[in-house]
């Protein structure tokens, strides 16, 4: 049984991640300080740690033998990124400074990180595609750290292959709807089903790139099995751009309610941005994903019996 270290599991993603990979058939070892996971999250069949991944003291508690590691233990809000800079660094980039140190001691294979969109801030001059030749330039405390992240990574690549997952806006079941900070499909689908009454922070014009969890479950996977993607930087997005605005009127449709509210936006939020998916069409076979109203239908069918 192939051993591998997955950190995170107690959050949205690494949950997803963490159970797919135990039913394949690995034997999976999982971290998380639970500081924004919870363990109900936790799938039930795998080795779980509870552990600071900023505080590497702690690390010779994880038991020795994973071939790779996959990095989604981080703090996920842009927003709450400008209330605590030191926080986000610490919980984003010293976790992965000290992960990439463990790794390469123990002769770890690669490490497949959870790195944004965020890296990349306002586009100007190309409509919002982002393509991962373009030189990041983020406007957020939170793009700042997955960013230096990244500069790590790639520092120590000759000791430590590394494969970095640029996600865009990734949505679906597992979700936390009590958390309004993170996540804009989350936040605005929880407010209709509890408030009957969404509150947008931002402009309706501004557009982001919707991935279902699924597709982002499948492209890890991809990463780990593919060595041609080792050393890359790559976008998992749908390659498609949607409004906020529309949006917004799917989500009311599907959760049949007819009020809103704009307010001022958050701090430096990005105006509009999308996936350029040829890279990770090429290496993560990311070349069907799954529609953005198929995606809210799926999830709302299990938000209005999780929430
Ligand atoms: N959700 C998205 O749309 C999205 C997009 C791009 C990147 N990401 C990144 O993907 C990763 C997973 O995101 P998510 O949406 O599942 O967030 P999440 O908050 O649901 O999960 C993150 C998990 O990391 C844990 N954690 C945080 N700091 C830790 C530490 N120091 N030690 C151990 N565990 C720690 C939290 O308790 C939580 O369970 C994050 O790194 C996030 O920045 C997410």
């Amino acid at each position: 049984m192939e051993r591998i270290l997955i950190t995170g599991v107690g959050g949205f993603i690494g949950s997803h991640i963490a159970n797919s990979l135990s039913k394949k058939g690995f034997h999976v070892i999982g971290i998380d300080n639970l500081s924004t996971g919870n363990s109900s999250n936790i799938p039930s069949d795998i080795d779980f740690l509870n552990l600071d991944l900023a505080n590497a003291s702690q690390f010779n508690r994880i038991p020795k033998g994973s071939l790779n590691i996959l990095h989604l233990a981080g703090q996920s809000s842009g927003e709450l990124s400008f209330h605590d800079p030191a926080k986000d660094l610490e919980k984003n980039t010293q976790s992965t400074l000290n992960l990439i140190k463990y790794g390469i001691k123990n002769d770890i294979n690669k490490i497949i990180y959870a790195s944004s969109m965020s890296i990349y801030g306002d586009l100007d001059g190309n409509s919002g595609l982002a393509s991962e030749n373009l030189n990041p330039n983020p406007k957020s405390c939170y793009g700042i750290s997955k960013l230096a992240s990244e500069k790590y990574l790639n520092l120590f690549k000759d000791e430590l292959p590394f494969i970095s997952m640029r996600m865009f806006n990734v949505y679906g079941p597992g979700q936390d709807l009590n958390n309004l900070k993170q996540g804009m499909v989350s936040i605005y689908l929880a407010q209709a089903i509890k408030k009957k009454k969404i509150v947008v922070k931002g402009s309706l014009s501004r557009f982001r790139d919707f991935i279902y969890i699924d597709d982002v479950v499948d492209a890890w996977f991809a990463a780990l099995k593919n060595e041609e993607a080792v050393n890359n930087k790559i976008n998992v997005g749908s390659g498609i751009k949607t409004t906020v605005e529309d949006l917004l009127k799917k989500i009311m449709i599907i959760s049949g309610i007819d009020s809103y509210e704009v307010v001022s936006g958050t701090p430096c939020d990005q105006k509009g941005i999308y996936s350029d998916s040829k890279k990770s069409k090429e290496l993560l076979n990311m070349k069907q994903t799954i529609s953005l109203d198929e995606g809210l239908n799926k999830f709302y069918n299990w938000a209005k019996n999780n929430i």
